[in-house]
C-alpha cells in the first residue's frame, strides 16, 4: 500500500479520533443509564428525589426503575406527614411508608423522612381534645412527642435523615411562624421535637427545613437559633434548602450568603426539594379564573404542548448555574434532592394555580432526560458531550 499522503493521514486519523470520541461518549452514555446521576456525583453529594406512594407500590414500573438507576436517595411527598400517617389518633397507616423504606433500602439508598413536625396536612384532631377544645400546651407537646417516638422509632437505622421541623419559620421574617403549634406551645415545640428525634435514633441527621432560604432576615433569624440550639445542646445537625426556585429568581449571591451562614455554623446542607419553576408569576390569580378566562389562561399557562426551546436552553442554564454552586460547597452540601422525578408529575403544575403544564425537573413527561440533565453530566464529564 503506498504511503498515505500528510493530508490523507490527517483525515484518516482525525477520523479515528471522531470515531474513537464517539465510541467512548456512546459507551459513558450506556454506563450513565446504568448509573445515574447518583453515579456522576458521588464524590461530591447525594443525589436524591421525592416520590409518591405510587411509585414505590410496584418497582417494576418504568418510574420506579428510573429512580432506583438516577437516585441514592429518596425522600416521600406525603407518606409520612401527620394527617397521611395518622389520621385519627392512634390509627397509623405504615403500609406505604413501610414499603417506601424497603424500596429505599433494596436499593441501597439513604432514605429521608419527611416532616416529622409541619403547620400543613395536619389531622383535624391534632389540635383539639375530646370536647373539641383547643388542646393544652403539655398535650400537644405530648402529642409530638409520641409521633416522634412511634415514626422515628420504627424507623430507625433505616430512615437516615429527618426533615424534623418543617416552614416554622416566618414568611415576613418577624420571627416563628404563627402556626397552631406555636400559639399552643410558644417556640419550644421546635427544640422539643429535635430532642425527640434525637432520642429515638441518636444516630440520625436532623434537619431544620424551609423555603426561601436566601432571603436575609431569616437567614438571620436561623443562624440565631441554630446558635442558641448548640449553646444549649439541642440536636440539630443541619438546615434543609427546598430551593423552590425559578428562572430568574432568587438571587444566587443571597443564596450563596446562606450556604456560607450555615457553614460557619458547622451544620451541614440538603437542598431538599429542588425545581425549577419557567411558568409566568402567577400568584394573585384563582385555578378558577385561569379556566374561565381565555386570555389569563394563555398568558400564565402558555406552553401546553411543548417548552420552546429558548426557554428549555434558560432552564437548562439555571440547572448548571444552581449546581456549579452547590459543587463550590460540596464540603457542605450533603445532598441534592430534586421534589419529584419527572414534570408531569410535579406539584408545580398546580401551584400557585391548578392546571398549568410547568417544565421544573430533569426528567420529561415521556421520563426522558432532558437537556438539563446533559448539562449537569457535563459539569463532571466535560468531554463527554
Ligand atoms: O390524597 C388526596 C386525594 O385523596 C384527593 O382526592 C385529592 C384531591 O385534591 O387530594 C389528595 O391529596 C393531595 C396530596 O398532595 C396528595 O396528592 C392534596 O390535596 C395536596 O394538597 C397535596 O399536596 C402536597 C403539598 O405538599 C401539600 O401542601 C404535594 O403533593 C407535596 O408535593 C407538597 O410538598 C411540600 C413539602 O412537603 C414541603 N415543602 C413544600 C412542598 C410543596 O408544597
Amino acid at each position: 500500500m503506498p504511503p498515505l499522503s500528510r493530508r490523507q493521514f490527517a483525515a484518516v486519523t482525525a477520523a479515528g479520533l471522531v470515531g474513537l470520541a464517539h465510541a467512548r461518549t456512546q459507551a459513558f452514555h450506556r454506563a450513565l443509564e446504568q448509573t445515574g446521576l447518583k453515579e456522576v456525583f458521588k464524590d461530591d453529594f447525594l443525589i436524591g428525589t421525592a416520590v409518591d406512594g405510587r411509585t414505590v407500590d410496584d418497582p417494576s414500573t418504568p418510574l420506579a426503575q428510573l429512580v432506583a438507576r438516577e437516585f441514592n436517595a429518596i425522600t416521600p411527598t406525603n407518606m409520612m406527614k401527620w394527617g397521611p400517617l395518622e389520621p385519627r389518633e392512634g390509627e397509623w397507616q405504615w403500609a406505604g411508608p413501610d414499603r417506601l423504606v424497603a424500596f429505599g433500602a433494596a436499593h441501597g439508598m439513604t432514605v429521608v423522612g419527611h416532616t416529622l413536625v409541619w403547620h400543613s396536612q395536619t389531622p383535624r384532631w391534632l389540635f383539639v381534645d375530646e370536647q373539641d377544645a383547643p388542646v393544652s400546651k403539655e398535650r400537644l407537646l405530648k402529642r409530638i412527642e409520641t409521633r416522634i417516638q412511634a415514626l422515628v422509632g420504627r424507623y430507625q437505622g433505616r430512615v437516615a435523615i429527618w426533615d424534623v421541623v418543617n416552614e416554622a419559620i416566618d414568611e415576613d421574617e418577624k420571627g416563628w411562624r404563627q402556626s397552631r403549634f406555636l400559639t399552643i406551645a410558644g417556640p419550644e415545640f421546635v427544640e422539643r421535637a429535635f430532642r425527640a428525634a434525637h432520642e429515638a435514633d441518636p444516630k440520625a441527621t436532623l434537619l431544620y427545613n424551609d423555603y426561601n432560604e436566601h432571603n436575609p432576615g431569616r437567614r438571620r433569624f436561623l443562624v440565631d437559633v441554630i446558635r442558641d440550639y448548640k449553646r444549649r445542646g439541642v440536636p440539630i445537625h443541619g438546615v434543609g434548602f427546598q430551593g423552590h426556585v425559578g428562572l430568574d429568581y432568587p438571587d444566587l449571591a443571597e443564596y450563596e450568603k446562606s450556604l456560607q451562614a450555615i457553614a460557619a455554623e458547622g451544620l451541614q446542607v440538603h437542598v431538599t426539594e429542588l425545581d425549577v419553576d419557567v411558568l409566568p408569576r402567577a400568584s394573585g390569580y384563582t385555578g378558577a379564573e385561569i379556566s374561565t378566562n381565555f386570555e389569563l389562561s394563555e398568558k400564565l399557562n402558555p406552553w401546553k404542548t411543548g417548552l420552546p426551546p429558548e426557554i428549555d436552553e434558560k432552564l437548562t442554564a439555571r440547572y448548571r448555574q444552581l449546581f456549579e454552586l452547590f459543587l463550590k460547597y460540596r464540603e457542605t452540601i450533603a445532598r441534592v434532592s430534586t421534589w419529584g422525578t419527572f414534570d408531569g408529575e410535579s406539584w408545580k403544575n398546580n401551584f400557585p394555580v391548578r392546571g398549568r403544564t410547568n417544565y421544573p425537573l430533569l426528567f420529561d413527561r415521556e421520563l426522558k432526560p432532558k437537556a438539563a440533565y446533559a448539562a449537569l453530566v457535563a459539569l463532571k464529564h466535560p468531554t463527554a458531550r
